[in-house]
């Protein structure tokens, strides 16, 4: 499945984006790239309106896809979920909200939390050009994560690429206060990097410690089989569009974001798929293989011969990250 930017969300970034000079927004974005490559916070590396021109015409949609496969593999686990009330922490330019909104339009009430002042006017810009309403009306409160919790809370709490910026040893206890907040689901996004899975894992174990249903992608609550150096991770295609190609001065029509996520529910009913794939499925003359990580919690190679016809119609489109059921994944063939 492909996740573009909306329409009017793509257009609204271009008009912002417009508003810089084109060689500033490539230079910036340059500074941009390393100040994250170098493991810098947002406070340091978006320090100008051409800086979160860059974010947004570089980085926006792809965290916007990744954000979108991540809610979407949820939302295929709890399809009676509906939700009224979002609340984005480390909200940026609205990237994780856009995201929701798209999946959920029925939310209504939104709310943004982020340190940084030029994201945040830029989310209430993008909001108002775009015309999407829930946006329009969002409270974007300007504060530092610790100092906004209290008071707040929503039907989903996302978080989507801000662990990566918060010191590690405070993960544990920002996992939990966001949980606090959630009537339904919380759900992290970081990239599919090792230091991103490190800090999904940190909030994997605080919060199945509190209770919490672990909905995606793992499909059971044991220690996660994945074997060091490797790290669970995900990847989403995203078409990139000339203003994309144009700043990264990018040859292909396209990239792929790794990303890794963590979904927890609190009662709503879900589904329980029987594994994840997590790894691509290769396919030979004699074979399908891939890796999954089942529901005992054990990660295996799965192998299915061709000559086994009925399983293999069933599981030759099962992709990376797709839930598998007794009868195969849900994604269209
Ligand atoms: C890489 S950006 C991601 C923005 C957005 N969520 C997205 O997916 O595009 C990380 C965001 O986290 C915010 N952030 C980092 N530490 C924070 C803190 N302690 N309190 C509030 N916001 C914080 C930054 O200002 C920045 O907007």
């Amino acid at each position: 499945m492909s996740f573009c930017l909306p329409a009017p969300l793509a257009a609204a970034i271009e008009t912002l984006v417009a508003s810089q000079r084109h060689d500033e927004v490539v230079r910036r974005l340059a500074l941009v790239s390393t100040h994250y490559r170098q493991g810098r916070t947002s406070e340091v590396a978006i320090a100008t309106p051409a800086d979160v021109a860059a974010y947004l015409s570089a980085r926006m949609p792809a965290t916007y896809a990744a954000v979108c496969a991540a809610l979407s593999a949820t939302r295929e686990l709890m399809p009676d979920f509906s939700p009224l009330s979002l609340l984005d922490l480390c909200a940026g330019p609205g990237t994780a909200s856009f995201a929701a909104l798209s999946l959920w339009p029925e939310i209504s009430a939104l709310t943004l939390v982020d340190t940084n002042p030029r994201f945040l006017d830029a989310a209430r810009s993008l909001g108002e050009t775009s015309g999407v309403s829930a946006m329009r009306e969002a409270k974007f409160i300007r504060s530092n994560l610790a100092s906004a919790y209290d008071g707040l809370s929503a039907d989903v709490v996302m978080m989507s690429y801000a662990l990566v910026e918060l010191p590690l040893d405070e993960i544990a206890e920002h996992a939990r206060r966001a949980w606090e907040l959630s009537r339904e689901l919380l759900l992290f996004v970081e990239p599919g990097t090792p230091e991103g899975f490190r800090r999904i894992l940190i909030c994997r174990d605080a919060l199945i410690e509190k209770g919490a249903h672990l909905v995606a992608p793992c499909p059971h609550l044991e220690a996660c089989p994945m074997p060091q150096p490797a790290w669970c991770h995900f990847t989403q295609r995203l078409a990139r569009s000339r203003r994309h190609r144009l700043v990264k001065a990018a040859q292909t029509s396209y990239e792929d974001e790794p990303f890794i996520y963590l979904a927890f529910a609190r009662t709503v009913e879900t589904l329980r798929p029987r594994g994840r794939l997590v790894s691509r499925a290769r396919v030979s003359k004699a074979q399908l293989r891939f890796g999954l990580c089942r529901d005992d919690g054990h990660l295996v190679e799965e192998v299915v011969a061709r000559r086994d016809r009925e399983r293999f119609a069933r599981l030759r489109h099962a992709a990376w990250g797709d839930a598998l059921f007794p009868d195969g994944p849900r994604n269209e063939p």
